[in-house]
């Protein structure tokens, strides 16, 4: 096969990866490992480059130049199907074909392992259910996707995916949309994938603390799609790289629960009115003033 690689490469890595849509060049010359059996997590602020370079992964997106290499070759040279074997990916907005009920949609994702032989199975019945059951959308399995709250949607498309079986998983902002407590669900989940199974999880995400906790390597991108840190959540999460890369001052402390990194924003200067001013500090204090020192420094 074309671009074969050495032996002990990450089964996904990308090499001088320029990814561009028409003029605008997104990412440019990025090299990108995903270690095996990792729960990655890619942070990064809006616009970076997060879900392009996903798509690119995914080969759902070609690259301007450089290569995306699965399993040792580039994955260019796979067939759709065999690309869709190993790996899954859930984009940021999907699109579910108009009218399809739940049930329908998960079942998708069995269309990798059907074929001109093989026909649907009990076996692929029996992954389409457990893939609903995870993801708690077993309930909704008639309704059709179009009525679904947001949340449920996106529980809906993740359980397409993991019915789909494959042992790595691109996740584009899996737990948008979700109330807190989905949130965790889901990225328990994704936790338990990673660490009962082997599963390789890259998961993009936007609050930095889950980034932490769950994250077994973390990649942070900065605007102009490159790779500002990568590593352990515990080296890599400082203030001055959150500073750095978002643009916002804050401390990092220890996670009370799980002792991972907690990014806790500086507070906010405050204007205060001239009355409430003066009734809390007393005469000297002008108006419009602003309760300066009020824990912006960066620890
Ligand atoms: N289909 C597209 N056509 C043109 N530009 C795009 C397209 N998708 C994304 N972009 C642009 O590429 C940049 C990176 O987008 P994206 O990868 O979606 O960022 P992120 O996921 O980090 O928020 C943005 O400036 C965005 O406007
Ligand atoms: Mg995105």
């Amino acid at each position: 096969m074309p671009g074969t690689q050495p032996t002990g490469a990450a089964r996904l890595r990308a090499e001088d990866l320029t990814l561009s849509y028409e003029q605008r060049t997104v990412v440019s010359s990025l090299d990108v490992e995903i270690p095996d059996r990792s729960f990655t997590v890619i942070i990064g602020p809006n616009a970076c480059g997060k879900s392009t370079l996903l798509k690119a992964l995914a080969r759902m997106l070609k690259p301007r130049s450089g290569q995306v290499y699965l399993d040792g070759a580039g994955i260019a040279a796979y067939r759709s199907r065999e690309v869709a074997r190993r790996l899954g990916l859930l984009p940021q907005s999907p699109t579910a074909p108009g009218g399809i009920t739940v049930g329908d949609l998960v079942a998708r994702g069995r269309y990798p392992h059907q074929g001109m032989l093989k026909q649907w199975s009990a076996d692929d019945e029996t992954t389409v259910l457990e893939a609903m059951r995870q993801t708690g959308v077993l309930d909704l399995a008639d309704r059709p996707v179009d009525d679904l709250s947001g949340g449920q949607r996106q529980r809906v498309w993740l359980s397409m995916v993991l019915a789909q079986q494959t042992s790595i998983l691109l996740l584009d902002e899996p737990t948008t949309f979700l109330d807190i407590a989905h949130q965790v669900e889901v990225l328990d989940l994704c936790a338990d994938l990673h660490a009962r199974k082997g599963h390789t999880v890259v998961a993009v995400l936007h609050d930095l603390n889950q980034a932490c906790r769950y994250a077994t390597h973390l990649i942070v991108m900065r605007p102009g799609g490159t790779i500002a840190a990568e590593g352990d959540p515990a080296t890599v999460m400082t203030a001055e790289l959150v500073e750095d890369v978002f643009g916002l001052p804050c401390r990092i402390i220890d996670d009370p629960e799980t002792g991972t990194p907690l990014m806790v924003p500086a507070a906010p200067q405050r204007y205060v009115p001239e009355d409430l001013a003066a009734r809390s500090t007393g005469p000297g204090v002008s108006a419009g003033s602003v309760m300066a020192e009020s824990g912006r420094g960066v620890g």
